[in-house]
């Protein structure tokens, strides 16, 4: 197969990628670069398991042709912390005890990440609308929604 070149920016670093055309988005994360932080589930957009986010925006790697990264801003859970300093949604995650067995938390972390960026005072309605697209087969969403809560607005009580 021909490849194709694109040049892109990955959590905040340039690249320029050969890759072949029918790849995802998500191929080439976690087979060219080792990103594995973004998870495969189940490759047709259902899951959220590989939520990164895209010029700021939620996308589903599994979703994504990997030539529609050509000159985009992509971001991955791999760069939410800074250097050792975890991201405050990452903190909340394990203070409220939102990770289970892990395997959503990349995606639920960036679609958080997304709502709170765009909006710093969601309600619990507007957290649970920002994570719907992200299943967690643990079931941990009332924790989840708690921990994103915290870090948009300590007042804000979760309805159990
Ligand atoms: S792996 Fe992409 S949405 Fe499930
Ligand atoms: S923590 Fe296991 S899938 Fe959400």
């Amino acid at each position: 197969m021909n490849t194709i070149t694109v040049t892109t920016t990955i959590n905040r670093r340039n690249y320029t990628l050969n890759i072949s055309p029918n790849q995802t988005l998500l191929d080439v994360l976690r087979e060219e670069l080792g990103l594995s932080g973004t998870k495969r589930g189940c490759e047709i957009g259902e899951c959220g398991a590989c939520t990164v986010l895209m010029n700021g925006k939620v996308v589903n790697a599994c979703l994504v042709l990997a030539p529609q990264m050509d000159g985009q801003e992509i971001l991955t859970v791999e760069r939410l912390a800074e250097g050792e300093r975890l991201h405050p949604l990452q903190e909340a995650f394990l203070e409220h005890e939102a990770v289970h067995c892990g395997f959503c938390t990349p995606g639920m972390l960036l679609s958080a990440k997304e709502l709170l960026d765009e909006n710093p005072n969601p309600t619990e309605t507007d957290i649970r609308l920002a994570i719907s697209g992200n299943l967690c087969r643990c079931t941990g969403y009332v924790q989840i929604v708690e921990a994103v809560a915290a870090v948009a607005n300590s007042q804000l009580t979760i309805d159990r």
